[in-house]
């Protein structure tokens, strides 16, 4: 991030009640706004993220040919380049966003010319031999420096793969299904855990044809992108906090509409109900093959009970992860992470960050290399938080500061913008003290 370090005071609530409008959904508005700019036509979206990270996808469209119009709040137009992405001349600049550098590069390998994709420090810390490897394989010329941006891709002629991919991750998939809708034959990517599937759900809605079974999906090359009209679903991760936040304080309950309810993205309101959490949906619809409804959470009356979350489970709750451990210590039988290894490779080493600003707040935690045990029964106290530029880590111990005695300063906190500018906002408007 560019900005200065900004510091945000939290300080204990009784309660949380009211409603939350969420900003739309991090991972489909990247989608939106890559196969967008493919795409022929003008597509209009409404309710996209007003995170940073897929402004930056916003951006790169942009500088590849696409023209991006913002036209009200949260509301984009861009009119696609029709199958022809352009290498500009300065290198595309991803800033903190890992789906935009590896969808990027699965969109882009395919296409004449040199580009040079960028970012922070902390995305060039990130690994992208997870995308060079697949999209090599397919004939892609990607170069590297130590398996870290700047990632270099110089367009050739691919051809289709089947691939199984080695680590559970949906922008690896993407990157290798937005190569393979350009390549030539059928590719087909495998994995051993479902992950989030918006790129197969965005692919058919901008009209592409793709097919797929329990852990496969599929989809011939050579097929041209239509334009498209839709409305961004409510973010999940970003709702996360906030329903986290509810589960805290017996008799607190807070209702979220238009909220994106995708099964590949649910399992929270599962681990949620198995601690004890009551929920309701309503007005269940389907925009553009994407669940979307009004979701109401009720505390348990007598605490939360405790979880374990491992396997495909870890794998589906990657970005919830650091919020449930952050409200371990305030469960009866705590929270037990495993099979988490990728947390150490996100933003920020998310494991270690939750272990030491947990024990900052005066929390027992045990690390391990894949996972974290966070005990139950445990008083917090206020504390100095190191978000480490984290916008989840940021937003997590926030939410923990909320039942911890005293004040708690949460350093870094400007980096919330990356996926939920409006976080501190709205968490003032809905915690009762
Ligand atoms: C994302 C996939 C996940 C997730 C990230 C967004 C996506 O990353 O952590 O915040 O939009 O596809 P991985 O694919 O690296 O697991």
């Amino acid at each position: 991030m560019h900005e200065v370090s900004t510091e945000q005071l939290i300080l204990p609530a009784r309660a949380i009640r009211g409603s939350v409008q969420l900003p739309g959904d991090k991972s489909i508005s990247h989608r939106y706004a890559l196969l967008a700019a493919l795409a022929e036509g003008t597509t209009r979206l409404t309710n996209f993220s007003t995170g940073a990270d897929p402004w930056s996808s916003l951006g790169c469209a942009e500088a590849l040919g696409a023209t991006v119009t913002r036209t009200g709040v949260g509301a984009v137009e861009v009119a696609g380049t029709a199958g022809v992405l352009t290498p500009p001349v300065e290198p595309l600049d991803c800033g903190n966003s890992g789906s935009t550098m590896r969808m990027l590069a699965g969109l882009l390998a395919p296409h004449a010319g040199r580009f040079t994709l960028t970012g922070d420090a902390s995305l060039t810390r990130r690994p992208m031999e997870r995308v060079r490897k697949p999209l090599a394989l397919m004939g892609a010329e990607i170069t590297l420096t130590g398996g870290h941006a700047p990632l270099i891709v110089d367009g050739r002629t691919l051809s289709a793969i089947d691939y199984t991919t080695p680590i559970p991750s949906a922008q690896v998939k993407t990157a290798v299904l937005f190569a393979g809708l350009q390549a030539q034959g059928r590719t087909t990517v495998r994995e051993a855990v479902r992950t989030r599937d918006h790129s197969e759900l965005a692919l058919r809605a901008f009209g592409a044809e793709l097919d797929r079974d329990r852990d496969s999906v599929w989809i011939d090359g050579g097929q041209k992108l239509t334009a498209i009209e839709a409305t961004v679903p409510g973010d999940l991760s970003s709702a996360a906090f906030f329903l986290c936040a509810t589960m805290l304080f017996p008799g607190s309950s807070l209702v979220f509409d238009d909220l994106g309810m995708n099964p590949t993205r649910a399992s929270l309101l599962d681990v949620l109900t198995g601690l004890g959490g009551r929920m309701q949906v309503l007005n269940l619809d389907e925009k553009h093959g994407e669940l979307v409804g009004t979701v109401q959470l009720h505390a348990p009356e007598d605490g939360m009970r405790g979880a374990t979350i491992s396997g495909a489970l870890a794998a589906q709750l990657i970005d919830e992860l650091p919020v449930l451990a952050a409200i371990g210590p305030y469960t009866a039988q705590g929270i037990r992470i495993r099979d988490a290894k990728e947390l150490r490779v996100k933003e920020s080493d998310r494991i270690a960050l939750v272990a030491s600003n947990l024990r900052a707040m005066g929390a027992e935690v045990e690390e391990f290399e894949d996972g974290l045990d966070v005990p139950g029964g445990q008083h917090l106290h206020g504390a100095e938080i190191d978000s480490g530029g984290d916008h989840r880590i940021a937003m997590a111990f926030a939410v923990a500061a909320l039942r911890a005695s005293g004040e708690t300063l949460i350093r870094g906190a400007e980096s919330a913008a990356i996926s939920f500018p409006e976080f501190f906002e709205l968490l003032d408007k809905v915690a009762e003290r």
